[in-house]
């Protein structure tokens, strides 16, 4: 089988990882890839935001399968586009990815159908919003309507905080159109995790649960970023605590999509807060998580592509997926400065000794290549994946390997998986 994979961050190389392993993969292009993904496919020189061209490459180069790995493409409608052309594409339909590209929308859906989250109001009028604000008081969470890469929250401990966010989205518009709308919500303590599940559009099968870090500092301190590390299976989310999350979560949230006449084929991130023994979902998002993508995909042992193709011919149900015993823990390096500003174009070292490596595994984000050599091209850089059988020893070994690797301003997470379940 020839396919395309689209993205050039570390859970496109860890689906690129991933999907070279299948027996039935003859072929894989990556566009753009990144030199991780090299190692994995040939990467092809045309980027996420040019859906023709990327329909007109899978024409002519014959491919079998696209994988669509970011939302961006899934929000601005590739798959709806390559379907009208009848050719096989991974994820869902613009309109089923609104699940993640509005928060407004996410937000009703659970609302009229009883799926528990956090109380909230949405606004297009700053005033309003601030006047909701004083009124209610802290803590509270502010987050910008649209696609912000993760950026768009901001967790308010104080009332000037979150009158400072509104600005933010709403008059300086820090992420454009995306913050043309808000939802202010209501704040929930707890410990998070994120459960990955593949959908058919009949069924719904969730991956191994997973822990994100989303804060940028160790202690969850700092602003939020993409996902500063991670690790799964998360052992917060034992069996009585998933299969409550099956039954008022990830079932009626199926039930929802299918009410509403949204055929989701592809993934669905659940991310939640666990409060006690209750769930609420704190997002929704339409593709694999990073870096939970690079923890949750080593641990997988079923042929991947057999199960993007059990979603697009809908027999899921019948789809044996199988998961390994061990431990994963990914630890994220990025650029000095990152989620603000940062520097990029610094050589990167000690990558070449690790990549021999069997239970470490090092997936590239934001890298290029240049002369043979790699250097930082983005805030999240790359990420290191240690495998083993107890958390202790695999945590060790990511920091080990997190040692030997350099760049200039490079800054990490000390604390990724430190207390698995307990963490802050
Ligand atoms: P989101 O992109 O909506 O998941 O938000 C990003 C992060 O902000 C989450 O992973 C949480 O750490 C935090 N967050 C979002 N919503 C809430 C909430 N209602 N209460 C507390 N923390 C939240
Ligand atoms: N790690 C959070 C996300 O992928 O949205």
């Amino acid at each position: 089988m020839r396919v395309l994979l689209i993205g050039r961050g570390g859970r496109e190389n860890a689906l690129a990882w991933k999907l070279s392993q299948s027996s039935r993969l003859e072929k894989l292009f990556v566009a753009p890839g990144n030199p991780g993904t090299a190692e994995f496919g040939e990467n092809i020189s045309l980027i996420e935001s040019e859906p023709q061209a990327l329909l007109d490459f899978a024409r002519q180069r014959e491919i079998d399968l696209t994988v669509v790995g970011p939302e961006a493409p899934l929000a601005a409608g590739i798959v709806d586009l390559f379907q009208e052309q009848n050719l096989k594409i991974f994820g869902p339909q613009q309109r089923a990815a609104r699940l993640e590209s509005s928060k407004t929308f996410a937000k009703q859906l659970m609302q009229k159908y009883d799926i528990p989250t956090a109380g909230y109001q949405s606004f297009t009028d700053p005033e309003k919003a601030l006047d909701y604000i004083k009124d209610r008081g802290a803590p509270l969470v502010v987050k910008a309507d649209g696609l912000a890469a993760g950026k768009g929250v901001t967790v308010a401990e104080t009332t000037a905080e979150a009158v400072a966010a509104v600005e933010k989205i709403m008059i300086e518009e820090k992420f454009g159109r995306a913050g043309e709308k808000i939802v202010v919500e209501e704040y929930l303590s707890g410990q998070e995790a994120t459960i990955l599940a593949f959908c058919d559009g009949r069924s719904i099968k969730p991956m191994l649960p997973s822990r994100d870090h989303k804060p940028v500092y160790d202690g969850g301190k700092g602003p939020n970023t993409g996902g500063m590390g991670a690790y799964a299976p998360a052992p917060l989310v034992g069996e009585d605590l998933q299969q409550k999350i099956e039954n008022t979560i990830i079932s009626p949230t199926l039930k929802a999509l299918q009410a509403e006449g949204i055929d989701f084929k592809g993934i669905i991130y659940f991310g939640l807060m666990i409060t006690g023994d209750q769930a609420k979902v704190l997002e929704y998002n339409v593709r694999f998580g990073d870096p939970e993508a690079q923890v949750v995909l080593p641990l997988l042992e079923t042929d991947l592509i057999d199960i993007f193709e059990a979603v697009l011919e809908e027999k899921l149900s019948g789809e044996e997926i199988s998961w390994s015993s061990n431990k994963a823990v990914c630890v994220i390096m990025a650029s000095g400065g990152y989620p603000g500003e940062y520097k990029t174009g610094y050589p990167i070292t000690g990558l070449e000794k690790l990549t021999q490596q069997q239970d470490t595994i090092i997936f590239q984000a934001g890298t290029e290549e240049r002369e043979g050599e790699i250097f930082t091209a983005g805030g999240r850089v790359l990420g290191v994946t240690a495998l083993g059988d107890r958390f202790q020893e695999t945590r060790d070994r990511a920091y080990s390997a997190v040692a030997g690797i350099n760049f200039q301003g490079s800054h990490h997470r000390t604390d990724i998986a430190e207390r698995p379940g307990k963490d802050i």
